[in-house]
């Protein structure tokens, strides 16, 4: 395969990093991260060798989720700069060689849209049937909620007119009809208008929730969420060529295929693997790589021209909700036993480092095997240099603390008073003076360093994003040993979920006398592959292989 026919489909082999403008770099001294912070740091991002920022929303909104909360879909929060701000951003991350996504958040608005403003105001408003209502009292729904500790029930009557209005997360988030034409002809322009501003796609938000199929009372209210997102592939296409959909759809494999487009691949590009990502956590609270072997196992194939987003954390709560009760209990007494530390029922509201005790070979192996996942890596900010969570914050933002750059004031991230930042910077252990990007940045043994290896590695290995996955039987429980294949290039990879040392053999495998293993780290050679070779790995050990054919040159 030729890179120069697929550099349009730069997604299949993106390293993606998600970060919010808000606690990234104040750049004012205001206490709030902007756009003109975040510019500043566009190098430090090219540095570190990720090929895409997507951003969390930037929109105007009175914040009760975060800006998950959107009052205008076209328009930039003033807290973060203006529009200008945003298109400095894009411009320098394009001439760095990186494409920008940001959240479309088109599953609901806030209650303060002027869409819902209008809509609540009268039966007859235009904008009523933008959203969708029912005018008999709704049955018991408190097990559809997706915030259990603040909702319980995804209907809310509304005084003025005595009908409920839908929302499938907080009260104050309406759930758009998307069943009505005209707020589809406003999702596709909203996607039009930032195409045209630079965005390069979309991490599409809370895509199981768009309405499918609800009783209204007055009957079932039902559209295809599946031909939205068919509508929305077709006209990004025609647009923008490659332009990308990476949607959050955490549902069992055999729903989530669906939003691929099932055999036509004409919805959602790419989606993130949360089956994996939950697997693999069990995985480590076991020392054991069979839970991730046999999820991979499980995991749909799909067309060439779609591709799985791999992670370890997000902004969210790690959601375990796809383990069973008792595999997830394993999760909880490993990594965050105590209720403090648990979310919903279903998750953990800490960063990874802290789960790992802090375990600098555990935290690199872990973040060696994910990035050798097939798939495309997705960073969550702080990731790079191991930022813990801040308990003080409270429920799922705990993880959502501000950046940490220097052991300096508020770390680097601000000079205002500590008092007028979103949230508080980490403290204790994982405090700015402990963890930071200048300290990191300098040192070639830290995570920082070794995160910006893997990354660089990763993208000179092809295969993973785009080839054929296979796992392999080294005969050791604990080690994750796997192999990627493209036509000529293959990478194997083996990572140690164990404390221990282990020697495991490496099958031949399968090559010709032509071909040999060789480190994918510093090239040495290991062995022809033709031979059973013995690989030593240390406790949470991880190596990468790559075959070499005779006379074949492998770019460091
Ligand atoms: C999913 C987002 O990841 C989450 O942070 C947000 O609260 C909900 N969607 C509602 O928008």
């Amino acid at each position: 395969m030729r890179i120069t026919e697929t550099s349009d489909m730069w997604w299949k082999n993106a390293v993606v990093y998600c970060l919010d403008v808000e606690t990234f770099l104040d750049s004012d001294g205001d206490g709030v991260g902007d756009l003109a912070g975040l510019a500043q740091r566009i190098d430090y991002l090219a540095q570190l060798g990720v090929t895409c920022l997507w951003l969390m929303p930037f929109y105007p909104s009175p914040q009760r989720d975060d800006g998950y909360d959107v009052t205008d879909m076209y328009g930039v929060d003033r807290r973060y700069g203006d529009p200008g701000h945003l298109v400095e951003v894009i411009r320098t991350a394009h001439d760095r060689g990186m494409r920008v996504i940001a959240d479309l958040l088109v599953n609901h608005t806030s209650d303060k849209h002027p869409w819902f403003v209008s809509a609540r105001r009268s039966t007859t408003s235009r904008y009523r049937d933008y959203y969708v209502w029912r005018d008999t009292e709704p049955p018991d729904t408190s097990d559809q909620v997706v915030f259990p500790d603040k909702e319980d029930s995804i209907w809310e009557l509304d005084e003025r007119t005595g009908e409920w209005y839908l929302h499938h997360f907080y009260r104050h988030q309406p759930d758009l009809n998307v069943a009505n034409p005209a707020v589809v002809e406003e999702i596709i322009r909203v996607i039009e208008y930032w195409l045209e501003v630079g965005m390069d796609g979309f991490r599409v938000d809370a895509v199981p929730f768009f309405v499918s199929d609800v009783e209204t009372g007055a009957g079932q209210h039902a559209t295809d969420p599946h031909r939205l997102l068919e509508q929305v592939r077709a006209f990004l296409v025609r647009r923008r060529g490659d332009a990308v959909l990476l949607g959050e759809v955490n549902l069992p494999y055999a729903d989530q295929v669906r939003f691929f487009g099932d055999g036509e691949g004409n919805q959602l590009h790419m989606m993130f693997d949360f089956a994996a990502m939950q697997a693999t956590y069990l995985s480590f609270a076991r020392g054991d790589a069979r839970p991730l072997r046999d999820t991979l196992a499980r995991r749909p194939e799909i067309l060439p021209t779609c591709q799985w987003a791999t992670f370890l954390r997000n902004h969210d709560e790690l959601t375990l909700d796809q383990l069973s009760e008792d595999e997830r209990q394993e999760v909880f007494d490993s990594f965050g036993a105590d209720p403090e530390l648990q979310l919903y029922g279903r998750g953990l509201r800490r960063r990874l480092p802290p789960m790992l005790d802090g375990d600098p070979r555990r935290i690199r192996m872990a973040y060696s095997l994910v990035f050798s996942l097939p798939g495309s890596p997705t960073l969550f900010y702080g990731e790079e240099i191991g930022m813990g969570e801040n308990l003080d914050i409270p429920g799922r933002m705990s993880v959502r603390s501000p950046m940490q750059w220097s052991s300096g004031r508020n770390g680097g991230f601000s000079s205002a008073a500590p008092s007028r930042l979103p949230r508080p910077v980490t403290g204790d252990g994982y405090a700015p003076e402990h963890v930071n990007v200048a300290d990191q940045t300098r040192d070639p043994g830290s995570l920082w360093s070794c995160i910006r290896s893997l990354i660089w590695l990763r993208r000179t290995c092809p295969e993973i994003g785009w080839g054929r996955y296979e796992a392999i039987d080294v005969g050791a429980h604990q080690v994750f040993a796997h192999r990627c294949d493209l036509e000529q290039a293959a990478t194997i990879a083996l990572h140690n979920l164990g404390p221990d040392p282990v020697v495991v053999t490496l099958p031949p495998t399968g090559d010709d006398e032509e071909v040999e293993l060789v480190d994918a780290f510093d090239h040495a050679h290991l062995a022809a592959a033709t031979e059973p070779v013995d690989i030593t790995l240390d406790g949470y050990g991880y190596r990468w292989l790559r075959l070499r054919r005779a006379g074949e040159v492998i770019i460091p």
